[in-house]
């Protein structure tokens, strides 16, 4: 009776754990964002410290020796005839596409970039996290173009070592914008040659009163070299014509009746703008958007855009045209929250979705006019919502934001009409009116940065929140070496 019982269990639990065949469904290996193509195949191998990384230049070598060390304290050696290989190969999928194999013998990555070498980089550490690398072959490309995070450094200042601490959390997850918003009524966080009213007032302050701070031309340019390193651009946002109160404290001569406001440490939003018709004004959106423009590595520009509510539209038109106007003139993209889409908007421009106030609307209207956008619905990739009650810091007017919210979604059926081959890619947004430490940042970005990333890099069909809750709980030990504050969310269990 006993054995009957036995082989009844038994057959049960054989029958919810195997596919088809028969054979126990193998699970998926902890890989975040997950690749493409994953096959797994014959045996892996064993990092010792000592291997040697073969590469085709020391600086993407010297990524899976850092890597490496941070992750699992393995020390690795750069050489030639190493047991990890990477190499460039014109016939791999690109720009950021690779090919990863691992076998008994050792690991190789090959992309016909050394940017497809970086994110291949990535996916090599995490298969090492435990210093066992598996068998396997990986083929692997993203859905989307743009994969950003947003980091708003107006309401509160964050040092250079904070934001490249943040670039590195990115690296890993494969993300390739970071979007800095330089600007609000708060703090003017970029020094601009010939106006250091602005970071001398604009810039001495911050939401709650604290010392505020800027990036010099020389830090700016810094930031931008160590996250083009790591293949990721940066997008400087010049906030217009709304959220400008740091710039009519900084300078009177932007205000309408030549009288500068107090610098401004609430939270309130959509209370200032910039003097429309007044020609000072086209003078300094000129001015700021070409300095900022000179010194920009990459393609975009960001003109702001968002949550005016001074202006007509007429009058909000036409700032947000002559600024779009300086961008393309210093031979650079637009990009713009959705309310552009009210505009006449430059071939090239990209608008970025936030949900609210109308949003699908304008964004139908930017795309009748050509534009692109980047999909950042508030409700589930603004990282300073609260997880739930009882967060301790962060925002709820778009609702409470836990991982699987962050990660349940689609972002080509988002807006009707705005299906994939519109949309540029998945950008996740950090505003920081109730975040004062880089612990902060991180409680909010840990977990939900990673659940973005496979958002906006993982082909939706690939996508399951089960299956990647439990590949991504493994992963939280190397945010504990890395010394990452994360929520840990009850969504997942972690280990
Ligand atoms: C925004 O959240 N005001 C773009």
């Amino acid at each position: 009776m006993r054995v009957v019982w036995r082989r009844l269990l038994l057959g049960l639990v054989i029958s919810v754990t195997s596919c088809g065949s028969g054979t126990p469904a193998e699970p998926q290996l902890s890989l975040v964002p997950y690749p493409a193509s994953v096959t797994r195949q014959g045996e892996g191998f064993t990092l010792a410290s000592g291997d040697v990384v073969t590469a085709p230049d020391a600086t993407i070598g010297g990524f899976v020796v850092s890597g490496v060390l941070a992750d699992t304290g393995v020390e690795l050696a750069l050489g030639a005839g190493g047991r990890i290989k990477l190499d460039l190969d014109a016939a791999q999928a690109g720009p950021e596409g690779y090919e990863l194999t691992a076998d008994e013998n050792g690991a190789r990555i090959s992309a016909a970039t050394v940017e497809g070498l970086f994110r291949g980089v990535q996916t090599l550490r995490q298969l090492a996290r435990d210093r066992t690398v598996p068998g396997v072959r990986i083929s692997d490309r993203p859905r989307f173009r743009w994969r950003g995070a947003m980091l708003d450094v107006a309401r509160h200042f964050r040092p250079v070592e904070d934001v490249k601490r943040f670039i590195d959390l990115m690296a890993a997850y494969k993300l390739n914008v970071l979007h800095l918003h330089l600007t609000d009524d708060q703090g003017w966080r970029v020094a601009i040659p010939g106006r250091p009213e602005l970071t001398e007032v604009g810039g001495s302050t911050e939401v709650g009163g604290g010392p505020g701070g800027f990036y010099t031309v020389e830090q700016y340019m810094d930031i931008a070299a160590y996250a083009g390193l790591r293949f990721i651009t940066v997008v400087p946002e010049i906030d217009l014509p709304g959220h400008t109160n740091a710039a009519l404290a900084s300078l009177p001569e932007l205000n309408c009746d030549g009288v500068a406001p107090e610098p401004y440490t609430g939270i309130k939003v959509g209370f200032s703008a910039l003097c429309p018709g007044k020609p000072e004004t086209e003078r300094f959106l000129t001015k700021v958007l070409t300095e900022v423009a000179l010194r920009t590595v990459g393609p975009y520009v960001h003109i702001g855009g968002d949550e005016v509510e001074k202006l007509s539209d007429a009058e909000y038109a036409q700032i947000v045209e002559q600024a779009a106007h300086a961008v393309t003139a210093n031979r650079k993209q637009v990009v713009a929250w959705q309310e552009a889409g009210k505009t006449a908007l430059p071939p090239g421009s990209l608008v970025q979705y936030w949900q609210t106030n109308g949003g699908p609307e304008d964004v139908e209207r930017a795309v009748a006019q050509g534009a692109r956008v980047i999909m950042s619905p508030a409700s589930k990739v603004y990282l300073d919502m609260k997880y739930d009650d009882t967060t301790r810091i962060g925002q709820t007017w778009a609702g409470t934001t836990e991982i699987d919210d962050a990660y349940d979604w689609d972002p080509a059926t988002l807006i009707d009409g705005v299906g994939e081959d519109r949309i540029e890619g998945v950008e996740m947004a950090l505003w920081t009116e109730t975040v004062v430490t880089l612990d902060d940042v991180e409680h909010l970005a840990f977990p939900r940065l990673p659940a973005v990333a496979e958002v906006a890099w993982t082909p939706q069909g690939e996508r399951s929140f089960d299956a990647f809750a439990a590949r991504l709980a493994p992963i939280a030990t190397v945010w504990d070496r890395w010394g990452v504050d994360y929520h840990r969310s009850p969504r997942i269990t972690w280990p």
